[in-house]
């Protein structure tokens, strides 16, 4: 990873330590969707993370990814905490250290899938061509080599995923976080999806959190942790 502190190096990937997240939506209306969560991830580690809907589980990865900050407590990566982040140091954390799969895809509809995948490498000093080879690389990688010049709207879903991984891979990551990524698909489209991302993290080592609703995908994992209101109840090692 770059612009880590050799220092910690031995820290692990990411560590939550007693986060809290608290949405406020009025004067008397607190959500309290974390609860004081803690764990670590370690370097190419596999984390299911499950619980029933409104349990937390998109906060904690939005936390976890850097999208938003806790309201109490740290994530740090690589021992480095997020909140000592100036805006260049998250934005490079963001868009080269962590890849982002979601339920809906989040593709630019108007962009080739090509140029989707190219979209995290422009803000690097490669030339044109080589980002293009990359991304070109990446589509082969999830099986959409003759699908690179389709909009989103003429893929079917999983072919959207498969563009949205090769997109958050693209940059070579650390780390996956993906928030429900066969939600959208139906059961066999489902499984190939989970099969790639599983795939891709054990040939490349690049660690997994992947929220789910499936046991089956949860099953799979070399770790579960279960959220209920907010609070880990149960870490579970295979
Ligand atoms: N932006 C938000 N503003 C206010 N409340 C929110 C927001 N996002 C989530 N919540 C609330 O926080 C709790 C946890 O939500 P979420 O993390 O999305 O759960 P999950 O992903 O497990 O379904 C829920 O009660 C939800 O309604
Ligand atoms: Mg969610």
């Amino acid at each position: 990873m770059s612009g880590q502190d050799p220092a910690v190096d031995d820290a692990p990937l990411l560590t939550a330590d007693d986060v809290t997240r608290v949405y406020t939506l009025g004067r008397d209306n607190e959500v309290h969707a974390l609860r004081g969560v803690s764990f670590t991830v370690d370097r190419g580690e596999h984390v299911a993370i499950v619980g029933s809907s409104g349990s937390g589980k998109s906060t904690l990865l939005n936390l976890l990814g850097a999208l938003d900050r806790p309201t109490s407590g740290h994530v740090r990566y690589h021992g480095r905490d997020v909140r000592d982040m100036d805006d260049a140091e998250l934005a490079r954390l963001r868009n080269g250290s962590i890849g982002f799969v979601f339920q809906s895809f989040q593709l630019l509809p108007r962009l080739t899938a090509l140029d989707n995948v190219i979209l995290p490498l422009v803000y690097r000093s490669s030339s044109p061509r080589e980002r293009r080879e990359r991304a070109t690389a990446a589509l082969e990688q999830v099986g959409l080599a003759d699908r690179i010049t389709h909009r989103p709207g003429e893929l079917s879903g999983g072919q959207q995923q498969r563009v949205a991984i090769a997109r958050a891979l693209v940059t070579e990551p650390a780390l996956l976080l993906a928030d429900e990524p066969t939600g959208n698909l139906d059961t066999r489209t489902g499984e190939e999806i989970m099969t790639l991302l599983e795939e891709l993290h054990r040939d490349r080592g690049t660690a997994l959190v992947v929220i789910t609703h499936e046991a089956e995908v949860a099953a799979r994992a070399a770790r579960r942790i279960e959220l209920r209101d907010g609070r880990i109840v149960t870490e579970v090692a295979a």
